[in-house]
């Protein structure tokens, strides 16, 4: 199913997104996304068709900005992109260092649309005062208008009038979802920086959030987490541990780009647990999902349509 996809993000989920909708119930009440980055499940939840109400909350403000302007004033994020790509014909290199500028001192969510279009591998980085110092891409202008357009206007169809969007603190999520939720998380790696990872714009405490499972699991909620990942055979994260009685699902990724920029072999495959209550109503086991099984399953699956027209 092509999805719609207008933020560039590395660490979206966008293309194990049919992979892992397939441990979620068929229907259910509510998605709640507390580490939604992108929302590349509930995007994709909705093109499917399994829930009628999204909650979207990423602590990064901005991010949560422009969602918010994407769902609910396409038009006007759509145009503004176009005016802005449009300006940077003369200088591209400089015009950008100016809107990253501009970006920083002002928080202003439509300037970073661009800014992830246009920087590095779509790779936000931020430095220690939080501010964002990802470099241009010197050999891409970033995304045409006219693709942007039709992706912002898909992810509108979708998802207006039906998501509720937040930038907490994953934990004050926690504590506001019920029983007929199903959540998933996708907290940021660990890495090699201990709780901070300037890949986003904050990072999370494992014992924290082992002990925010641990209190899902008491109440029963349904959950799904992407935590961990390995390269090769080199974990680069603590697992979560085996007393909060998940279902491990493995996803086989493809090569990193780590591995890519290294010139390495190496595959990535990303971790998917399953909370008990939800592994059970799903009916799932530990499993190894092979690259290719994953893109044939895909394949199988009906091509999907989101629409381009003008959303109302
Ligand atoms: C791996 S990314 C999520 C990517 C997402 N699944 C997608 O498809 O785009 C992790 C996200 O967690 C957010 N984050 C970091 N610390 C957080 C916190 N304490 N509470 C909520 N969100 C947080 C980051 O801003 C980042 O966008």
């Amino acid at each position: 199913m092509k999805l719609p996809h207008p933020i560039q993000y590395q660490g979206s989920k966008r293309v194990l997104a049919s992979t892992i909708l397939r441990y979620l119930p068929h229907k259910f009440p509510r998605l709640v996304e507390p580490f939604a980055g992108t929302a590349a499940i509930s995007i994709a939840c909705a093109a499917r068709n399994k829930t009628n109400a999204y909650w979207i909350n990423d602590l990064n403000k901005s991010l949560m900005e422009l969602l918010e302007l994407i769902i609910n004033h396409p038009v006007e994020i759509a145009d503004f992109y176009e005016k802005l790509w449009n300006q940077q014909h003369n200088n591209s290199i400089e015009h950008y260092y100016q809107i990253r500028e501009n970006f920083n001192r002002t928080g202003d969510a439509r300037l970073f649309l661009y800014l992830l279009a246009r920087c590095v591998k779509g790779s936000v980085r931020y430095n220690t005062e939080g501010l964002f110092n990802q470099s241009p891409d010197k050999r891409r202008l970033g995304t045409q208008p006219s693709t942007m357009r039709e992706n912002i206007y898909g992810v509108s169809s979708l998802l207006k009038g039906k998501a509720i969007i937040s930038s907490l603190d994953y934990k004050a999520i926690l504590l506001n979802i019920n029983e007929d939720d199903v959540v998933y998380m996708d907290p940021p790696y660990q890495g090699v920086c201990g709780d901070r990872d300037s890949r986003y714009f904050s990072g999370i405490q494992y014992d924290e959030f082992v002990t925010a499972l641990k209190e899902l699991n008491t109440r029963h909620i349904r959950y799904a987490v992407s935590y961990d990942g390995r390269t090769g055979n080199k974990t680069f994260d603590t697992r979560l541990p085996e007393s909060l009685s998940l279902t491990l699902i493995e996803l086989e990724a493809g090569r990193s780009s780590q591995a890519t920029l290294l010139r390495r072999d190496a595959v990535t495959v990303e971790s998917l647990y399953l909370s008990p209550r939800l592994a059970q109503e799903v009916a799932a086991f530990p499993y190894f999902h092979k690259k290719n099984e994953a893109k044939q399953l895909v394949l199988m699956e009906e091509k999907g349509s989101y629409g381009t027209k003008i959303p109302k």
